[in-house]
């Protein structure tokens, strides 16, 4: 059976007091209407409709990489007007699953459930039940089952009100039937509108059961109108990930104080304490632990390494059996091979560092080729910038680095050079020399320090 996805997304979303369209404001780091396209490329259904409206532009704009078969609705008359819009582009035989635009959160698996309960009547519609119906569109079923009618919270009874399965604002609906029977939509009701809930009852009318699937997790239908129900959407998104990478063998700390922002993937035996944010692409191998209050961004991480507390890493590759901070920042076009150490408060950027080199304390390595087993003393600063341009330095296997050294690039210290401590070094050091700029240490004997006046 072929399918279709229309995401109504003309919505104004006056109550979220943003300039950015509802439909672009992120839940887990991407757009709300992206992860809808998500679903239709689960769905493998090429190009999904999306009804946009003032903000087009904008949402074209993000949207641009995907392909989209863009309708606009000039104006926001109703859910069953916004859909009419598609009608134009729509297949009579495919099935096509209506999405709201501020609500991501919805499973492939319910959208296919609720598919394959289309196919047999030709529409229908996704319901929940609520303590707290009120708002929602009410689904008023016959005696068999099968849905009646939709009736909005501003044109119901006491009756109607009293019932708790509500309409998720999600449909599923034949081509044929939506060709058929849109057009006669009225907006003969309280807000004056065009009701995408009256096909309900003109479906019937024709002598087409309407179905109801009717699923148990209220959150998969959870939408967005301001930024406190965005914050939900947020932390209903952020625990299924956390959920689902414990089930993959993942040890987190605390499941409710994990942000992923993008994808995580994790081997074996990883452990993650509270307050990490993951963004981006990242990838860890098997046994490695990352401390508190880290972030990750776009970064592979191998077997076996520590990441401890309040360590920034972008960007990076990092090999096996690394130690990382605390408290270090690595930024893009890292790499550290196996068994290095980075620690307290070193910089890098752009840099390799290869097998077995350490870079300990209060540092800055940026542009540098640093050779295995090179040993960093702290307070060790690459001077790479010169105000115009950056240089690099390179520094050979063996090479011991004393500590508060600047190294002043364009650089070369050779293999197994030594610098002492706090100098600066400008020219080349030759292999296994020791190179050192120092003012000689002078003495006076018997010296007196000021004394505090009285
Ligand atoms: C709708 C349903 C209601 C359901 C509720 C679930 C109707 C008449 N009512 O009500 O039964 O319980 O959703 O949340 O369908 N939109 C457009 N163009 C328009 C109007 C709306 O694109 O002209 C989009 C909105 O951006 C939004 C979605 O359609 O994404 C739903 O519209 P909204 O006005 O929020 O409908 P509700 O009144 O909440
Ligand atoms: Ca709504």
């Amino acid at each position: 059976m072929a399918y279709g996805i229309v995401i109504l997304a003309a919505g104004k979303g006056n109550r979220m007091k943003s300039t950015l369209p509802k439909v672009l404001h992120s839940v887990g780091g991407k757009p709300m209407v992206l992860h809808l396209v998500d679903r239709a490329n689960d769905l493998q259904v090429r190009s999904p409709i999306i009804i946009s409206g003032h903000e087009g532009e904008k949402l074209k704009n993000t949207l641009g990489q995907q392909e989209i078969q863009w309708v606009e609705q000039t104006e926001q008359l109703g859910t069953a007007h916004a859909v009419l819009q598609a009608l134009p582009y729509l297949d009579k035989i495919a099935i096509y699953l209506i999405l709201v635009g501020d609500a991501p959160l919805i499973r492939t698996e319910t959208l296919q459930a609720l598919g394959k309960s289309a196919e047999q009547t030709g529409i229908a519609v996704l319901t929940v039940s609520l303590n707290k119906p009120f708002g929602y569109g009410r689904i008023i079923r016959h005696v068999a089952g099968h849905v009646d009618y939709i009736v909005e919270e501003k044109d119901a009874n006491t009756t109607e009100k009293a019932v708790s399965e509500i309409n998720s604002g999600v449909f599923a609906i034949r081509g044929d039937l939506l060709q058929m029977l849109l057009p006669k939509i009225g907006n003969d009701n309280a807000q004056g509108e065009y009701y995408l809930t009256d096909i309900v009852t003109l479906a019937n009318q024709a002598k087409h059961l309407v179905a109801a699937h009717r699923i148990d997790d209220e959150t998969e239908v959870l939408g967005c109108n301001d930024k406190i129900q965005l914050s939900q959407l947020e932390r209903v998104y952020q625990r299924r990930q956390a959920d689902l990478l414990m089930a993959k063998g993942l040890t987190l700390a605390d499941p409710d104080r994990i942000d992923i922002r993008g994808t995580l993937q994790t081997g074996t035996d990883c452990k993650v304490d509270i307050n990490c944010i993951f963004e981006g692409e990242v990838c860890l191998g098997d046994n490695v632990i990352i401390e508190a209050n880290c972030i990750l961004r776009n970064t592979q991480i191998d077997h076996n390494t520590h990441i401890k507390a309040n360590t920034i890493i972008e960007n990076a590759v990092i090999g096996q059996q690394v130690n990382i901070g605390p408290f270090a920042r690595i930024r893009p076009n890292t790499e550290l091979a196996d068994n290095t150490k980075v620690g307290n408060f070193v910089e890098t950027k752009n840099a390799k560092i290869a097998q077995g080199s350490k870079v300990n304390h209060l540092s800055y390595v940026g542009d540098a080729i640093i050779g295995e087993n090179v040993n960093i003393g702290a307070g060790t600063i690459t001077c790479n910038y010169d105000g115009a341009n950056k240089h690099q330095t390179v520094i050979e296997q063996g090479a011991f680095i004393g500590s508060n050294t600047a190294l002043v690039a364009p650089v070369t210290v050779g293999a197994k050079a030594t610098i002492g401590a706090g100098s600066t070094i400008t020219k080349a050091v030759a292999p296994m020399t020791l190179a050192l700029t120092r003012p000689y240490q002078t003495a006076i004997e018997g010296w007196q320090r000021p004394m505090k006046k009285k």
